[in-house]
């Protein structure tokens, strides 16, 4: 099978991008690059305040990018103003806290809201909200007011809402970092889902254990790309991971505490289950 140009052209396609705050002294992105094929996870990583929200709202077309050689999403040009409204179409954003993007009186709402401002046909609407309704688990809450849900509920009907609207690409602005265990969870199986159907995702977390399941890790360090590769590669490097003030994935760490202690492991486990692989075996 042949594949046209545009079908291996990155849907994220972004070269020596800049971006500076009004009134700021420096960049709080600086001569980046990003690729984001069809169909890969990507996660973006790094400390408090280098640059990764800043980034997803770039890639979703809601800032101008201050200088780029090259920034399109889907096609479109991120420079030119029709080009990021078009962008915010095919690129979908989710953000950390979901009481800033909830804005209707109850859940199948806030669900429909993203189609009723694209002017879909309300009979289409109807379909599309009780498909999202059902994909998210959100059936028997969807007359339920948004400040009556738990957390992971939130932020359940934020990415329906999100993604009620067919996407090529998702960035997901750090959506646990405000739940606890169990929303965490919820929202994570879902965004693996999403992405197991082919979706793009861009990733930001500061989690690792969520950064290890990614198809490549881009690591910022003050707006700049400090590390572009796999997740192992980057756990390798302990001595960059605490620099950039990150941690590894919970395996990782126990590990090195196990190392400390006198009882050193051949390789760096990243999982739990290679942690006690490493360790001899399933008890
Ligand atoms: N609205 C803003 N005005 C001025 N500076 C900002 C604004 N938002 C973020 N910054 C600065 O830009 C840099 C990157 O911020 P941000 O993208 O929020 O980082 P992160 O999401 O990784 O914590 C930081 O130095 C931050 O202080
Ligand atoms: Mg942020």
């Amino acid at each position: 099978m042949t594949s046209s140009p545009d079908e291996t052209a990155p849907l994220l396609d972004i070269r020596g991008l800049h971006y500076r705050y009004a009134g700021a002294s420096a960049d709080a992105l600086a001569d980046l690059d990003l690729r984001v094929h069809e169909g890969e996870l990507v996660a973006v990583v790094g400390a408090n305040g280098s640059g990764k929200s800043t980034l997803a709202r770039l890639l979703g077309g809601l800032e101008k990018p201050t200088a780029a050689r090259l920034a399109r999403a889907c096609g479109h040009d991120l420079l030119a103003d029709d080009g990021r409204i078009a962008a915010r179409r095919d690129v979908g954003v989710l953000f950390q806290n979901p009481e800033n993007q909830l804005v209707a009186q109850c859940v199948e709402d806030d669900v429909a809201f993203g189609l009723e401002n694209l002017a879909w046909p309300p009979a289409d609407i109807r379909r599309r909200v009780d498909e999202m309704l059902a994909r998210f688990g959100l059936e028997e809450l969807h007359l339920r007011e948004p400040h009556m849900l738990s957390g992971g509920q939130k932020q359940r009907t934020a990415l329906a809402g999100v993604i009620a609207v067919p996407r090529r690409v998702l960035v997901l602005d750090e959506p646990t970092a405000m739940l606890d265990p169990a929303g965490r969870d919820e929202v994570l199986a879902a965004v693996r889902e999403l992405h197991g159907e082919g979706l793009a995702v861009v990733y930001v977390t500061q989690e690792m254990d969520e950064a290890v399941g990614a198809d490549r890790v881009v690591a910022l360090e003050r707006g700049t790309e400090a590390y572009a590769g796999d997740a192992d590669g980057l756990f390798a490097d302990v001595a960059l991971v605490r620099r950039l003030g990150l941690g590894l994935p919970a395996a990782g760490e126990l590990a090195l505490a196990l190392a400390e202690r006198g009882r050193g492991l051949r390789g760096l486990p990243l999982t739990m289950d290679a942690l006690l692989e490493a360790l001899g075996g399933a008890p």
